[in-house]
């Protein structure tokens, strides 16, 4: 067979398209990054990865006691916390968080035809303190705070390489099954607070965030090195500015994709069952084709 590319001959292309680069395409990538994004290790990683359901549990209680304050999971139900392969808290603590939630479900019209406002139970979305994006941003200094069920599959990062090595590291990225750049970039974020650098004109009332688009945000730092959650003995972490803001990642990764680990089982299973399915129909082959001379 004919060869497009000849096998040494792309390795040379390889080899001068990675020294023209500049070799190392993170330090490029911090020169002039517009925005700062690390990768983590996250449990639910790879091609193998599994929620850690005691981080998820954690992630929930800080989600809970900080970033409710301003931000709902509509997608989330308050039953889906007792689910299997989620935080999986016992369904009575559940049901009893839903009717302490600080915030309650607009329901109706009853038979007078008015809406009434009641406590949430097992099926309703876990709200958040506005009803609607117009008093949202009325009260935030007109930024909308988005609803965070998704938004770990709706954010991603940026690749600050020189353009020209972008399908290397695509291709890189698809071999190593990298699909974590939301919840990485979420880390960032919350970890990302810090002194506006001498020369960036800060807008009054914005926070300067180096992983955050434009960098200046209208919400404050939801965790700090001074405010931070601190975590049950049992919890399996101790509590501080990094683990609350891996941990709460983590919780709203799951509530973005809170099939991921049946579905990651299932694949390797359907894996399985296709090698069997071939060492098979290869023995069976074989077995007629045996008499057959050739
Ligand atoms: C005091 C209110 C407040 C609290 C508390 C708060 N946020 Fe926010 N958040 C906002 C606002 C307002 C925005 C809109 C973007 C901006 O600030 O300009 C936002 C935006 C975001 C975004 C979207 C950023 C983007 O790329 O668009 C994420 C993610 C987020 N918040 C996560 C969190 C998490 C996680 C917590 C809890 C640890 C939290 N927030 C706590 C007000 C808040």
């Amino acid at each position: 067979m004919k060869r497009l590319v000849p096998t040494s001959g792309f390795a040379a292309i390889m080899t001068a398209v990675m020294l023209f680069a500049g070799t190392d395409p993170v330090l490029a990538a911090e020169e002039h990054a517009p925005q700062h994004v690390e990768r983590l290790d996250w449990s639910f990683a790879g091609v193998g990865g599994q929620y850690d359901r005691a981080q998820l549990q954690r992630g929930f209680q800080v989600f809970q006691q900080v970033c409710t304050a301003c931000h709902g999971l509509k997608y989330v139900r308050f039953g889906n916390l007792a689910d299997s392969g989620g935080p999986q808290f016992p369904l009575d603590a559940v049901k009893a968080l839903a009717a302490s939630w600080p915030y309650q479900i607009t329901d109706g019209p009853n038979n007078e035809g008015k809406m009434v406002e009641r406590l949430p139970g097992l099926a309703d979305p876990i709200v958040g303190p506005y009803k609607n994006d117009k008093e949202a941003r009325s009260v935030q200094g007109g930024a909308l705070p988005p609803d965070l069920s998704l938004i770990v599959k709706a954010r991603g990062v940026e690749s600050h390489a020189p353009w020209y090595t972008h399908w290397f590291w695509m291709l890189a990225d698809i071999a190593t099954a990298y699909q974590e750049g939301g919840a990485d970039y979420i880390y960032a974020l919350l970890t990302g607070y810090e002194d506006a650098p001498a020369g960036a004109e800060l807008a009054e009332g914005m926070y300067y965030n180096a992983a955050f688009p434009g960098h200046q945000m209208v919400m404050s730092p939801p965790l700090s090195k001074d405010f931070f959650i601190e975590y049950q003995p049992d919890s399996g972490a101790t509590g501080s500015l990094d683990q609350n803001a891996k941990d709460v990642t983590a919780f709203l990764a799951w509530a973005a994709d809170p099939r991921l680990d049946t579905r990651k089982r299932l694949g390797w299973q359907v894996l399985l069952y296709l090698l069997i399915t071939t060492l098979l129909l290869y023995a069976v082959k074989k077995r007629i084709w045996a008499r057959v001379k050739h």
